[in-house]
């Protein structure tokens, strides 16, 4: 299919919004809605205990059904459930968790938040080099096509250095296939400056033994079809290379990059003070591979689910929820978001909490490690709210770094302390946690990590039920007060974390 106009877009999204009602309605069960226990006007002040009790995994089972169903909208398009952004899944995905909130009644303002996004989708792709096809070729998101989505041909040419400078491509890299190290830029930057020199396809290589599951980032007109390749099978190309003999390669990539509009929803109590702001969000969106039920489905159903529960109480603090468009694509949403913050209402956030997968089926209880060193002052509070909590549930866990991953990024960029949990992703589950957390080591936290299989069977339903009641004692806790919580500061932020990040959202980008 060719590029999409916005119009297009407007017409996927409103056809999508008469399909969707249809498979709610013929849920069998009734809709998913909160009893009101308290008179209007009479609203205890939410207490952590009573509003975690609130949580149940039938309900939260009940809504994966339900988002499953939607992710079913993008198979027209994809062949397979999915909610990317730009598929009908995920405009579902929106009219669900805005018609969700819209249900509660004047107990939230919502607001959706239009924003521009890049969408890549590699639908073919194969590298060649000599005689092998190596196996941990895989092409960068948002990488353009072959010419013509067609293979083409050429010698691969060694790069000197990294890529980085225009100087360091050989003039016969001109219609043939940069070689490039990775490393000190920003792959987008090394595609860039092979397209300019004429290469018809770039391949960046490791320098560790690993693949690289990279991005090219923001798309510029001058990049070329770029795949990462693992370190262990650029190793004997370059020797030859060096040696001043010649390899030949075929790049082939069909694939499309779009530009499309999304949305961000927030929606905020009504009562509570405005100027103090609870701020949290999951991402609405998955990867084009699947349905993302655990990534993030369960950190948009646990939200639905705890905001929906927060009716049955007033709050001192204003509590904000924010379902982000665009995470994986590079957490466009929530960059936008606080990108377009004027000074003085990035002021009145407190804080920020991120719930991105808190369900893997071999989970370990991660929590960032968010500190006050190297990030804005409060973050460390949070951190040690979770710490405490799991303590006195009497679970184990983990700290996992603070690098970029997901969407608390941009926050914690502009001034605003961040925190938050997971479950895990691509990693492995080691021996210790094993002990810690059961399951089985040696295989990653989520086995089906932006895969086709990340689907109902794809959570575990105990951590699911643990993290969400955690969440909303997060809320509770903060929308009861923030007493010896640290004020707010000016939006500037500290080096020191910006130093340890080399991530922008799940895929590495330098
Ligand atoms: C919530 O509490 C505030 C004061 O803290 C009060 O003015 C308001 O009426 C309460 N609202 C409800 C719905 O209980
Ligand atoms: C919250 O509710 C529990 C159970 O109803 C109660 O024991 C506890 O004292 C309450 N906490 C606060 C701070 O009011
Ligand atoms: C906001 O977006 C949702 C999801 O796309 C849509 O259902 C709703 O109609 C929109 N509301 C407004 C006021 O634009
Ligand atoms: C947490 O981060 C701090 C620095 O900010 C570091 O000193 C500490 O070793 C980290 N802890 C773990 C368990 O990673
Ligand atoms: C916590 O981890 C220890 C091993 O370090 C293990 O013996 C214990 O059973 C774990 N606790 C829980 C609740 O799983
Ligand atoms: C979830 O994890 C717990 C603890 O490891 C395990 O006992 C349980 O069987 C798991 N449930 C599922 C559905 O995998
Ligand atoms: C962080 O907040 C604490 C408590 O409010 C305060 O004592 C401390 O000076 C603050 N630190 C910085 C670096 O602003
Ligand atoms: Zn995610």
């Amino acid at each position: 299919m060719g590029v999409p106009s916005i119009l297009a877009l407007c017409a996927t999204v409103a056809s999508a919004t008469a399909i969707q009602i249809p498979i709610l309605a013929s849920d069998n069960q009734a809709p998913i809605q909160a009893e009101t226990g308290h008179p209007h006007g009479s609203k205890p002040l939410v207490n952590s205990t009573e509003i975690q009790d609130l949580i149940s995994g039938d309900r939260l089972q009940r809504r994966a059904k339900q988002l499953f169903e939607i992710a079913k909208l993008g198979e027209a398009e994809y062949n397979h459930p999915t909610r990317v952004i730009g598929s009908a899944g995920h405009a579902g995905t929106l009219d669900y968790i805005y018609e969700t909130i819209l249900q509660l009644g004047d107990y939230y303002d919502i607001s959706n938040q239009s924003f521009p996004a890049v969408s890549g989708n590699v639908f073919e792709s194969r590298l060649v080099l000599g005689q092998d096809v190596p196996k941990s070729a895989a092409p960068m998101g948002l990488t353009p096509p072959t010419k013509d989505k067609q293979p083409v041909h050429g010698d691969l040419v060694l790069v000197k250095n990294e890529g980085c400078q225009t100087t360091d491509f050989p003039e016969t890299v001109a219609g043939n296939i940069a070689f490039i190290k990775r490393g000190v830029c920003p792959f987008g930057t090394k595609s860039e400056n092979a397209g300019r020199a004429g290469a018809v396809a770039a391949v960046v290589y490791n320098y560790e033994k690993d693949g690289v599951q990279g991005t090219l980032g923001t798309p510029s007109s001058f990049h070329v079809a770029t795949f990462g390749l693992s370190g262990e099978e650029a190793d004997p190309i370059i020797k030859k290379l060096e040696k001043g003999k010649s390899v030949d390669g075929i790049a082939y990539i069909d694939a499309e990059v779009k530009q499309i509009l999304t949305v961000n929803i927030v929606a905020q109590t009504t009562e509570g003070d405005p100027n103090n702001v609870v701020m949290l969000g999951a991402h609405s969106d998955s990867v084009a591979e699947g349905p993302g039920i655990n990534d993030d489905g369960s950190g948009t159903i646990s939200l639905l689910e705890v905001a929906t529960q927060l009716t049955k109480f007033n709050v001192s603090n204003a509590v904000r929820f924010a379902w982000w468009a665009g995470e994986e694509e590079g957490l466009l949403g929530s960059d936008y978001y606080v990108a377009q913050l004027p000074e003085e209402e990035n002021q009145k956030i407190r804080l920020f909490m991120d719930y991105d997968m808190m369900a893997s089926p071999n989970f370990a209880y991660q929590i960032y490690n968010a500190t006050n060193a190297a990030n804005p002052n409060g973050s460390e509070e949070l951190r040690d709210l979770y710490i405490d909590w799991y303590e006195e549930q009497g679970l184990n866990y983990t700290f996992i770094p603070f690098d970029g991953r997901s969407d608390y990024d941009g926050f914690i960029r502009n001034g605003i302390p961040g925190g938050g949990i997971a479950t895990g992703a691509e990693g492995i589950k080691t021996k210790k946690e094993q002990e810690q957390f059961g399951g089985k080591a040696g295989d990653w936290y989520d086995n089906c990590y932006h895969q086709l299989c990340d689907d109902l069977g794809n959570v575990n339903e105990t951590a699911w039920i643990v993290n969400t009641k955690l969440i909303a004692h997060s809320i509770a806790t903060y929308a009861r007060s923030f007493k010896g919580f640290p004020e707010r500061t000016l939006s500037v932020s500290s080096n020191a974390y910006s130093e340890n990040v080399k991530y922008h959202g799940s895929r590495l980008f330098i």
